[in-house]
This record gives structure tokens, sequence and C-alpha cells, in this order.
């Protein structure tokens, strides 16, 4: 690394604290302002929800998706987060005799992790509270954290960044006019967004460090791991699809033969690849970041198998 270089990131860590300052937020006062959910309104946008993927389904049903979609979102992000603020801490570690400014930069994203957690929690609860009963998100965040951090940093870190930088496209998504879409539900995305933008920056900061350190043999392995991660998001993502699936088909308020369940379940796990995976995956500066750290043959090894989760 040459001194520019070097003077870059130890920049680029101090703006992440000066930003996460200056737009730090709380959840009752700035989020949630007294506020509830409205079942009137959609909570996620189309361009997430995929709602046009719902071909058999009237408008009033692709906004009972929207919803479901969107209690699964945050207990998504309520699981994603706590192996991402644990990774975080355990980063930090590299930090505490070193540039204090990182330190900090990375403590104050554990803490707005942990709050992000909190609200997260918190929608979830508020969607029940408007939503039918039967809603089930059966997966341990604690037991995923523990599998995922059995894997190498770098594979953790990429899958990280992977989803840091696709808070920000969901966020521009939520901008988009959309007169039915519930303000609540667009402040989440938007409050979200503001902190999550400098754990993007940081997540690449710490990914091209601990890269560095690495042998082109431990690197080769980290890469079959990042995709290995991957595919384990995707099990999550097609138990969750097939349990909204059959939560819609109880609660619509209709008779769902087993042919149009197929097809609603195949439109929430398009949907939840597309959020979760997808999204991220192709987000240019993803793809940027990667191509600098890996050969041509490693690329080619993870676009076949995300090729395989359409
Ligand atoms: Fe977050
Ligand atoms: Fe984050």
């Amino acid at each position: 690394m040459n001194a520019i270089d070097k003077i870059s990131d130890t920049d680029r860590y101090a703006r992440c604290v000066q930003t996460s300052k200056r737009v730090r937020w709380d959840i009752d006062d700035d989020v949630i302002r007294g506020r509830r959910f409205d079942a009137g309104h959609k909570f996620l946008p189309d361009g997430l929800s995929l709602a046009g993927a719902f071909t058999t389904l009237s408008a009033d049903e692709k906004r009972f998706v929207s919803q479901i979609q969107g209690r699964t979102y945050a207990n998504v992000f309520g699981l994603v987060e706590r192996f991402i603020n644990a990774k975080v801490l355990e980063l930090s570690h590299d930090h505490w005799f070193g540039d204090q400014v990182a330190l900090e930069a990375l403590v104050r994203f554990s803490d707005e992790e942990l709050k992000h957690q909190a609200l997260f929690r918190r929608i979830d609860m508020m969607v029940g509270e408007v939503l039918p009963d039967g809603y089930r998100f059966d997966i341990d965040p604690n037991a995923v954290a523990h599998s995922v951090l059995g894997k190498s940093t770098w594979a953790v870190l990429a899958l990280t960044l992977d989803i840091e930088l696709f808070t920000q496209l969901h966020y521009r998504q939520s901008i988009e006019p959309d007169t039915e879409l519930s303000e609540l539900f667009k402040d989440v995305f938007l409050y979200h967004w503001k902190e999550e933008s400098q754990h993007a920056i940081l997540d690449e900061l710490e990914w091209v460090r601990h890269d560095a350190g690495l042998t082109a043999q431990q690197r080769e392995q980290a890469v079959d791991e990042f995709i290995d991660l991957v595919r384990a998001v995707d099990g999550i993502l097609q138990a969750q699809a097939k349990s909204d699936a059959g939560y819609f088909a109880t609660t619509c308020g209709r008779v769902v033969d087993e042919a149009e369940a197929r097809t609603i379940a195949a439109a929430f796990l398009k949907a939840y690849r597309w959020q979760y995976i997808q999204s991220g995956a192709q987000h240019p500066q993803f793809g940027k970041v990667l191509s600098k750290l890996i050969t041509d043959s490693q690329g080619q090894r993870i676009q076949a198998a995300l090729a395989t989760l359409q």
C-alpha cells in the first residue's frame, strides 16, 4: 500500500465516524414517532416484493403479500445483523492498539447494528398487531450466526458487504413515488440506509485490509466458503418462502388450490432471492471490490453458483 492510499483509508474511517455522528437517529423519536402500521398500505415497494410475479393474485392480495414480506424483511435483517455485529466486534480487535479512529468507526458500527436489531424486533411486533395470526419466522439468529462465523473472515466480509450494499438499493426502491406505500415503512428504509451507507464503506475497508494478509491458497478456500454462505442464505430463503406462502394461503380468505399454492411459493422465493442475494450481488460496487481481490476463474465460480439460484 502506498502513502496516498494509506492516508485516504485513514480519512475514510474518519469520515465514517463523522457521518455516523451526524445522521444518528433514535428508534422512537425519529423512526416510529408514535405511529402504527395501517393494513391499507403496502409495506414493501413492488420493485422489492416483485408484485408482478404473483400473477394469480388480486391487487388487495398483492398488498397483503407485501406486508408479509415486510415482516420477513424485519426478521431477516434482525438475523443477519446478529452475525455482522459479532464479526465487526471481532475485527475491532485488530485496531485496539492501532488506529483509534478506525476502532471508533467499528464501535459505532456495532452500536448501530444493535440498535437496528432492536428496531427490527419492534417492526416485527408492530406488523404482528395488524396482520392475521399464524405468521412464523422459526430461524434462530444465534444458530445462524454460529454457523456463519465458522467460515473465514474473508467469506463473512464478502457476504456482509453484499448485504450492506443492497440496503442502499432497497432505499432507492422505496423512495420511488408510490402513494400506497406505508410512510412508516418508508422511514424504516430511509433511516436504516442512513447508517448502512457507512457500514458498506467500512466493510470494504476491512475486507481489503484483511485480504492483504491472506495467501492465494487461503483466498481460494475463502471463495468456496463465500459460495457456501450464499447457498446457506438461500436455504433460509427457501424455508421462509415456503412458510410465508403457507401463511398467505391459510389467511387470505379464499381457497388456494395446490397448483396456485406452488406458484405463490415460487414467487415468494423469487422475491426473496432478489431482495437478499441478487440485488447485492449485482450491485456495481460489490463487483468492483470483489473483482480486485479474486482471479477470473474464482469470479466465474461465484457467478456459476449465483446462476443456480434463479
Ligand atoms: Fe443494519
Ligand atoms: Fe449494517
